[in-house]
């Protein structure tokens, strides 16, 4: 199995992303970045070469990964364009935020009185969307997450399409803050299973069912 990974290069995304609305305040979420380091964890045990380019987590990424530290989603986006080249697997398991303020200021925002602050935001870009449109004979193979409250399968199955991967794992927002997970893998040929336990197995999963893509 180790053969399979070794001296492919693996992409990872990682943790949560920061929309700075001035130099001191930002929109993000509590992700930990545990899933990215898991699979970058993984990758490495099977022979990869690892990037991870990843928002500020809280979870250490292990010694041997190549770590690209950014902030907002366009910046994870360039650091992943410029990691592309030679790429055999990009798994998105960074929880980026979807809107970013249209206009951040320059200068710490004010208050003025009771007046209320109305944010204008607009969409961010779509990372391991627009890695996948970058795909020739099919690779680099991607890979994403898709965080569902309903109709789990149906809206991952979705995801999957409209991005362009060739697998989603889609899981409840119970994953968030815990090691332990319950999880679908859904292939694009059709290939499923129910996960449930740690972060390490999903990701050992993860690259099972990749590496019979490959
Ligand atoms: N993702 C990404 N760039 C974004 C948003 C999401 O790369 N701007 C990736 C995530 O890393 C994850 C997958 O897309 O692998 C799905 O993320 P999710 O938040 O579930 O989906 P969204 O595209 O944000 O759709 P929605 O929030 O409308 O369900």
């Amino acid at each position: 199995m180790k053969s399979f990974w070794r001296n492919k290069k693996v992409l990872i995304t990682s943790g949560p992303t920061r929309e700075h609305l001035d130099p001191v305040r930002f929109l993000s979420n509590a992700s930990s970045g545990r899933m990215g380091a898991a699979l970058a964890a993984e990758a490495l045990a099977r022979g990869a070469r690892v990037t991870v380019v990843t928002g500020p987590a809280i979870t250490p990424l292990p010694k041997r990964a190549q770590v690209v530290h950014v902030n907002g989603a366009q910046e994870m986006l360039d650091a992943c364009l410029k990691a592309l080249p030679g790429t055999t697997a990009v798994i998105g398991a960074a929880a980026v935020a979807d809107f970013r303020p249209a206009v951040p200021s320059a200068r710490k925002i004010k208050k003025q009185g009771a007046k209320p602050l109305v944010l204008k935001l607009v969409p961010t870009p779509d990372v391991i969307g627009t890695l996948s449109k970058r795909k020739k004979k099919g690779r680099p193979l991607t890979a994403g997450f898709a965080l569902e409250t309903d109709d789990l399968i149906n809206n991952a199955r979705e995801k999957m399409e409209k991005k362009h991967l060739d697998l989603i794992v889609a899981n409840g927002p119970d994953a968030l803050f815990s090691d332990k997970t319950r999880a679908m893998v859904l292939a694009k040929g059709g290939g499923a299973a129910f996960y449930s336990g740690s972060k390490k197995g999903l990701a050992r999963m993860i690259f099972d069912f990749l590496g019979r893509s490959l």
